[in-house]
């Protein structure tokens, strides 16, 4: 039994008194490069992390639900009938936004409730896509017990769409995408308007390198603020240009765009499709084995996120800068923005002094002290 399983089956065992059916678990994820793209139908390239979100569950003869985690192990009760209303809050919503998504999906509503214990060590609003994880590991535990036969694909749509509707957070679908694809060592490349995905070797271990992660400890939320107003000045733009999506604008259409747009939104714009050619860059550099090609193009698109997207915060940027003072092959900010973490591709022999050298820079400007720490690529989310 692994940490995640011991903890939820005891958790199980003492709030419902019983063992459950099984176990399941799904990672979270970090970004490696392609932030905003996915709303935009454009290209993403992150990896599932060895953090995740495990659940026990036994299905039920009745319609009711019990929930608990591991984080104030209290007993929330719901049924059927509420969740087919939308009637649902607090943590809650994300098991019961996947429950109900899966019937808004496959058109049938779930006939049978279920007890569920969760217990996840993704750090909880760190931009390391938690609520993916537990969107997940519940997708994946139902698919299994009520023998729905979804696809991954399906699963990553059903976790969106109860992330989208029932959280209220308009984000797109990489984060469950990267849960639910990803695979040990290689990070998960995905268009976000086919969800075709191809998993991309990363090389990291045999290069000598690690992915240090590190988290500002900056609060941010998708539901409201600036995730909102950049997604909408995308469509505006896309709009615009006559174009579907920002994915159907390649960097030739710029100059056009600069001539159509506003400055702010041109800005937006220019974002987008630079970094979706970063995002096929990148691919072409990984399969091409050129690690140090790859990090340049983290530098530029954490340089648009910060210039052009306008979505960094002093203190990430302060972690690229001293990242990329210290020899990091490639840094930059990862996930929505506004806060969160940043990432640093380094030789593993300079990651502690990196981190110690921020956990400096940070105390020096009084802020919150930074929690870093490695992250390996894993496999995606399944039974235990
Ligand atoms: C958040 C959202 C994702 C994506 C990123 C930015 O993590 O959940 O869908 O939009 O921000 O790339």
């Amino acid at each position: 039994m692994t940490a995640g399983t011991e903890a939820v089956a005891a958790l199980f065992g003492r709030a419902f008194g019983s063992a459950p059916a099984g176990f399941w678990r799904a990672p979270g994820r970090v970004n490696l490069i392609g932030e905003h793209t996915d709303y935009n139908d454009g290209f993403v390239l992150p990896f599932a992390i060895d953090r995740a979100t495990t659940v026990a569950v036994t299905l039920r003869d009745d319609s009711r639900i019990r929930l608990v985690s591991t984080f104030d192990g209290v007993v929330v009760e719901s049924d059927l009938d509420r969740v087919r209303r939308r009637d649902f809050d607090g943590w809650a919503a994300y098991p019961l936004g996947v429950l109900w998504a899966i019937g808004e999906h496959t058109g049938r509503a779930p006939e049978r409730g279920f007890d569920v214990a969760v217990d996840s060590d993704v750090p909880v609003g760190a931009g390391l896509s938690s609520s993916a994880a537990i969107e997940m590991a519940v997708a994946v535990a139902l698919n299994d017990l009520l023998g729905l036969g979804l696809t991954r694909a399906d699963l990553a749509r059903i976790g969106r769409r109860a992330e989208n509707i029932a959280v209220g957070a308009p984000t797109g679908i990489m984060d469950q995408s990267a849960s639910v694809f990803g695979q040990a060592d290689a990070a998960v490349f995905l268009d976000c308007r086919t969800l075709a995905v191809e998993q991309v070797p990363l090389g990291f271990d045999a290069a000598g390198l690690v992915l240090l992660v590190i988290d500002t400890k900056v609060e941010h939320q998708h539901a409201t603020g600036g995730y909102r107003d950049r997604r909408e000045a995308c469509e505006r733009g896309a709009a615009a240009m006559g174009v579907p999506a920002l994915r159907d604008l390649t960097i030739d259409d710029l100059p056009r765009a600069q001539q159509h747009l506003d400055p702010v939104t041109y800005r937006r714009v220019k974002h987008i499709v630079t970094e979706d050619a970063r995002v096929l860059a990148s691919v072409a550099a990984l399969k091409a084995g050129d690690l140090h090609r790859f990090g340049t193009l983290m530098d530029a698109s954490h340089v648009s996120m910060r210039d052009d997207f306008e979505i960094s915060v002093p203190q990430l940027d302060a972690v690229v800068e001293t990242a990329q003072a210290a020899g990091a092959i490639g840094a930059r900010m990862t996930g929505g923005g506004f806060g969160g973490c940043a990432i640093a591709l380094v030789h593993a022999q300079d990651a502690e002094p990196l981190a110690e050298r921020v956990r400096q820079v940070f105390a020096d400007h009084g802020w919150h002290e930074p929690v870093p720490f490695t992250v390996r690529p894993s496999d995606g989310a399944g039974a235990v």
